[in-house]
């Protein structure tokens, strides 16, 4: 389903996401605070399920990455060197008469879109947070919050390459925080101010920059397909030369469909030697790599892959959200990929009697250990599965008057509805092999 024509989505989901605890507005009892947002209980075990499926894919499963975490303050020079005290800016413009401010790339030809007012002269504006180290506030102890993890990898270039033992080509992974004082954030979790970045930076010989670039945009792509992300949604966009970034040769996003406009969820930048010379030039320090079989020295190249957590989040929700016509009764149902779903597995007494209860918190302590699971003995049983199908949860067992004689019940599959009867004993085992070969139908 093309999600371009369903302006309301997004008002849906963001209802959604606060009635059953994925994400609240952040400090909501004092008005919020604009652009920052909370994730609640499954809020949070979602963006842990996203950030084990990267980091597995990255870590875990390969032999030629490896994983760092970075403080998010880091040296003040590493922003110079990097470019972005001088260039990670946006043109700012006020309004005269109301006083309001706006990207004026984003009003460009147009009279103040509130007013009618007149407009300045675009200014330009630095998106980093700036904060102080120490108790005196002066331009010597200036700091500020990251606004890309990437940096904290290129500083530790040489230090991981030692212990690590790696060769070129080989990459640092980080998943972690990343600040932006957005000028017009919005969109929900789309754009926010502060925001959880997965990236990877792939050091490589520049004669291979080419291979590499295709290597990562495919299996970047991949990813997402793999955790359920319909084909038709997403695109890849290159980069014009207008567009690159400051540090980039040659860029692609990865685009989703949202409700509101295709709209960027991942970069894949050729960074060339830019990062890792501009720190050895304000460092002072050698950040050349010696090849010990062509014996050639270089700055490496760097091919990086730049995912959002949050952003990745909202795809997930984006594009699992369904609206079914069931017996004459609307179903929403979130159908998630199930390493994405908060909850693997609700367990359900049929009824709060005839020792059910006792037998279904028996299989949920068990199930426990192998999934996140929920119990739920609350109400009508078709109102449970309702509730499991509005945040995602892809299996449901129920203890029914069966159970009692011969320890068998029932597994409900979200996606189908359809039930079947299972022996108590083999349940973890079948929800493993279930979730190991999903697909959606
Ligand atoms: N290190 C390269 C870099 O940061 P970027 O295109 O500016 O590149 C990469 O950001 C990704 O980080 C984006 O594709 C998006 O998923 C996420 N991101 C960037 N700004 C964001 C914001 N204000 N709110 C949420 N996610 C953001």
């Amino acid at each position: 389903m093309a999600k371009g024509k369903e302006p309301d989505l997004m008002d849906k989901l963001n209802s959604l996401c606060k009635r059953r605890g994925f994400i609240f507005q952040s400090s909501e009892i004092y008005g919020g605070i604009n652009a920052l947002w909370d994730y609640g209980p499954m809020g949070v075990e979602m963006k842990k399920n996203i950030k084990d499926s990267w980091w597995e894919s990255m870590t875990q499963l390969r032999d030629d990455i490896e994983g760092i975490d970075a403080a998010i303050i880091m040296h003040p020079k590493v922003w110079e060197a990097s470019g972005h005290v001088q260039n990670f800016t946006d043109p700012l413009v006020d309004c005269k008469n109301c006083k309001q401010r706006f990207r004026a790339d984003q009003v460009e030809g147009k009279q103040c879109p509130n007013c009618g007012g007149e407009l300045t002269e675009p200014r330009q504006f630095n998106l980093m947070f700036k904060t102080h180290i120490g108790p005196v506030e002066d331009e010597a102890s200036v700091a500020y919050l990251r606004p890309e993890t990437a940096q904290g990898i290129y500083v530790n270039f040489q230090n991981v390459l030692g212990p690590a033992r790696q060769k070129i080509p080989f990459g640092i992974a980080q998943i972690g925080k990343a600040f932006r004082n957005e000028i017009s954030p919005g969109n929900f979790i789309f754009r926010s101010r502060e925001f959880e970045q997965m990236e990877m930076q792939f050091f490589i010989n520049p004669q291979e920059d080419k291979k590499w670039m295709e290597y990562w945009r495919e299996e970047r792509f991949n990813w997402y397909l793999n955790l359920g992300i319909r084909k038709e949604n997403l695109r890849f966009h290159q980069h014009e030369h207008k567009e690159l970034a400051h540090y980039a040769k040659e860029a692609y996003d990865i685009e989703y469909n949202f409700p509101f406009a295709w709209k960027e969820i991942e970069g894949i930048h050729n960074r060339t030697d830019f990062d890792l010379t501009r720190h050895a030039q304000y460092s002072g320090k050698d950040l050349s790599y010696f090849d010990d079989q062509t014996k050639e020295r270089f700055i490496p190249y760097i091919i990086e892959t730049s995912a959002g957590v949050d952003r990745s989040l909202l795809v997930f929700l984006v594009d699992a959200y369904h609206e079914e016509e069931v017996k004459g009764e609307k179903r929403v149902v979130l159908k998630f990929h199930p390493r994405i779903a908060p909850v693997k597995v609700a367990i359900l007494p049929l009824v709060n009697r005839d020792n059910m209860p006792e037998i279904a918190l028996r299989i949920f302590h068990d199930l426990k250990h192998h999934f996140k699971c929920f119990y739920d003995d609350g109400g009508a049983i078709g109102r449970r599965y309702r509730r499991q199908d509005e945040i995602g949860t892809p299996y449901a067992v129920t203890v029914d008057s069966q159970t009692l004689q011969d320890e068998t019940v029932t597994l409900r599959d979200r996606d189908s509805m359809t039930q079947v009867r299972l022996p108590v004993s083999r349940l973890s085992e079948i929800i493993k092999e279930k979730i190991k070969d999903y697909k959606l139908a």
